[in-house]
């Protein structure tokens, strides 16, 4: 029993380690998306940033699309020869199809689709004074445009039976309360995307996955957070969303995000499909009843 244990072993550690790991600098552990094209939309800056930095450094190719064209180049630069900026507004559908086909024609193939691009809607929290107009917008890029992003991305991979999608959702999408309803109704929405696409695309060997993560201090949150607590310094503000957090000595990070994309983009999910991967330290299964403590109540 030992010595066929040891040599499952053994064959175990030769299929992961390729020498082409070796070749290019990578530990087995690492390039896990070694030979994959990935396209990210929203990737100039935040949890898209971050996603595309992890991916390259996994032995992916990415190709950056985002609305901010001088600092989405500067951030391609910065990450080096695998990534490439494309100028890609989500609402435009045009838009989409150009960095699908841009991204195909330049890698030969895409690989993993991540409609990561998002907004926040500053709109007053009742409904009473709900903006439709700003509901429209916050839709049309949140949902329509993440929408848009797996249309054109199943189009190239459905005839390659073979693809990994990703969305990035919310734990505002989980439960009401959390955000306006505008912000929160786009998230419940891209949740439901996930599960219906999925359905759909199984039967072509596409996954269709999401990740739902809790507060982070990226620039938009922050934006959000001035308008609240104007005058209030960013230390502050991120010192007042790390403390909302649950779990004890950790904060939510762009890195965890790109952490659960880069599972579910990689082979270790290759069986995972219409999932909502919740990275929020606990927070979402957490509710208390408040009762009075025991010495209050005579
Ligand atoms: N930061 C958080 O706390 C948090 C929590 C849950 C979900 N999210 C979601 O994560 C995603 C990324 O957000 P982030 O925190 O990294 O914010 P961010 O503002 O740092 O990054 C968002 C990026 O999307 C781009 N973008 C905006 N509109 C676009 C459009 N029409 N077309 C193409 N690109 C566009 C922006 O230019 C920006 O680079 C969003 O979908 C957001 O809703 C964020």
């Amino acid at each position: 029993m030992f010595r066929v244990g040891l040599r499952k072993n053994v064959y175990f550690t030769r299929a992961l380690v390729s020498p082409s790991c070796f070749k290019m600098g990578y530990s087995s552990q690492a390039a896990r998306l070694e030979g994959k094209v990935a396209l990210i939309t929203g990737a100039a800056r935040g949890i898209g940033k971050a996603t595309a930095s992890k991916f390259i450094s996994n032995g992916a190719k990415v190709v950056l699309a985002d609305i901010q064209h001088q600092l989405g180049q500067e951030v391609a630069k910065e990450l080096g020869p695998n990534a490439t900026f494309i100028a890609c507004d989500v609402t435009k559908e045009s838009d989409i199809s150009n960095a699908v086909d841009f991204t195909v024609s330049k890698h030969n193939q895409l690989d993993i689709m991540y409609s990561n691009a998002g907004v926040a809607c500053k709109t007053p929290a009742s409904i009473v004074d709900l903006d439709l107009a700003v509901f429209d917008r916050v839709m049309n890029i949140n949902v329509r445009g993440v929408l848009a992003g797996i249309k054109h991305a199943s189009r190239v991979m459905i005839p390659r039976k073979t693809g990994s999608i990703l969305c990035t959702a919310s734990i505002t999408g989980l439960m009401g309360g959390l955000a306006q309803h505008t912000y929160s109704l786009s998230k419940f929405a891209v949740i439901g995307i996930v599960k219906c696409l999925a359905a759909e695309l199984c039967q072509h060997g596409i996954r269709v996955n999401c990740i739902s993560p809790f507060a982070i201090p990226t620039a938009f949150v922050i934006e959000e957070m001035r308008q609240i607590y104007p005058g209030a310094e960013v230390e502050k503000l991120i010192e007042i969303i790390h403390g909302s957090g649950t779990l004890e000595g950790a904060h939510c990070e762009p890195n965890d995000i790109a952490n659960a994309a880069l599972y579910l983009a990689s082979d270790d999910a290759r069986y995972v499909s219409g999932h909502n991967l919740v990275v929020d330290g606990g927070f979402t299964s957490l509710k208390t009843l408040n009762f009075p403590a025991p010495d209050q109540v005579h």
